[in-house]
């Protein structure tokens, strides 16, 4: 559920009409909705209801400091995965016990960031990691919180680039090896082990994977206690997908995964934490676009949009669909258009969609991508030094730009002369 939807004729933003935003912005812009970001924030955080929790905003998915600071002051920890994000983390007010550090290569100089900003835990990825971290930890005189990221080999049947359990991933430690990582863990004077972390990949549209991986993760539980190992909270990852396409059927809720996850690690009496990005953030945002041209080629028409890949990333990386739609509500029975919808890059590659049926626009028409919240932004950049795409936030009738594009000067003074060229 959203509440981006057509009102007299023209689509809304909460109480806001898209058009009026552009008319102030400029296109393309992304427009995020307060309400339903709080929204499916508090359905993960009931789903949950029966246990000590915290929801873990997956900050790459979104990581705009008026989106973080929303979230966190809703209750919200963050999953964080560079010193970059816990900067923006703290930046926006969350607290450090409320700060999760995840990801595969962190360095020292972030370790030492997040050990003297305060962290709630380090999901520890790796042995040479775990090593580093104790190192950093007694220099500082500090004794860190660590849960191991397990890999538990199980398929997340999701698109290959984001895919993280199956044991060919570059993820976590294999299951199979977690009491040897743990026991050198429970040796080192820098690190104290607290509980186990599990993250299998993303946009999932099934429970049974996070069903497999969980009870592979129960079974560890009991296994590190019996060892000695005093295993208190669980960090089950993120993952849950989101409907991309209005007419798919719709993947699990919240809901259902808090009641999966009860049935799987309940009995364990864990802190449960999990750390959703997508689908807190997905449906909370549009790609806002203008159409440039409609272009007719030999055997189709081409609608040429200001966005492009560099703005969006997803359909040229995921081969993703993002539902487009017209901003100005088309009419009643409105005979649909067949487009190849591209943006102006010059990369082949640079196409939202092909043969994509929607109801027919003009050059000037605004059109929207719908459930593109998510990895939208955050993945965007200056590619064909196209100034970087600005977000807007909507709480009811109010909106404000919350990163506003940069002037081509702006972009330009990024760079600097060397003073052999000056
Ligand atoms: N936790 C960890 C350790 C992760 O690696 C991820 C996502 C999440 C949580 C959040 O997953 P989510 O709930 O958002 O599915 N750019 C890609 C998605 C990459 C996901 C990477 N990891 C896309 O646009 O589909």
């Amino acid at each position: 559920m959203d509440h981006f939807l057509y009102r007299d004729g023209a689509l809304y933003a909460e109480d806001v009409p898209v058009a009026e935003i552009a008319a102030a912005v400029g296109t393309p812009f992304y427009v995020y909705s307060t309400a339903t970001l709080k929204r499916h924030f508090s359905l993960f955080d009931e789903a949950l209801g029966w246990a000590d929790h915290l929801v873990c905003f997956a900050m790459k998915s979104l990581s705009n400091q008026a989106v973080i600071k929303l979230l966190g002051d809703a209750g919200a920890g963050m999953d964080v995965v560079s010193g970059g994000e816990y900067m923006r983390a703290k930046a926006a007010g969350v607290p450090g016990d409320r700060i999760v550090f995840s990801g595969v290569g962190k360095t020292a100089d972030e370790m030492r960031l997040a050990i003297e900003g305060g962290i709630r835990q380090f999901n520890v990825e790796s042995e040479p990691e775990m090593i580093m971290l104790d190192r950093v930890a007694q220099s500082l005189g500090a004794v860190v919180p660590i849960t191991v990221r397990v890999n538990p080999d199980v398929d997340a049947k999701t698109h290959a680039k984001i895919a993280t359990g199956k044991s060919e991933n570059k993820f976590g430690i294999p299951i199979s090896r977690a009491r040897e990582v743990y026991a050198m863990a429970g040796t080192m004077p820098g690190l104290k082990v607290i509980g186990i972390d599990v993250h299998i990949g993303s946009q999932l549209t099934e429970l049974a994977p996070f069903e497999a991986a969980y009870r592979k993760v129960a079974e560890l539980t009991e296994q590190l206690r019996a060892d000695g190992h005093e295993i208190k909270r669980l960090d089950l990852g993120g993952g849950l997908g989101i409907p991309y396409a209005r007419s798919n059927e719709a993947p699990p809720l919240p809901t259902d995964y808090g009641a999966l996850i009860q049935r799987t690690v309940g009995h364990l009496g864990c802190e449960i934490e999990i750390e959703p990005g997508r689908l807190i953030s997905g449906n909370a945002g549009l790609m806002v676009s203008k159409v440039i041209y409609v272009k007719s080629g030999e055997d189709r028409d081409f609608l040429i949009l200001d966005g492009a890949m560099n703005d969006l990333i997803r359909p040229a990386m995921y081969d993703a669909w993002h539902d487009i739609i017209p901003v100005k509500e088309p009419a009643p029975g409105a005979a649909p258009a067949k487009y190849d919808i591209v943006g102006p890059v010059c990369e082949s590659g640079d196409t939202f969609a092909k043969g994509r049926e929607m109801p027919a626009v003009q050059a000037d028409d605004l059109v929207a991508f719908r459930s593109a919240g998510a990895y939208g932004a955050v993945m965007a950049s200056e590619y064909n030094s196209r100034p970087l795409i600005p977000e807007v936030l909507v709480d009811k009738d109010q909106f404000a730009v919350i990163r506003a594009r940069p002037t081509y000067e702006e972009m330009i003074a990024r760079d600097t002369l060397p003073m052999w060229l000056e």
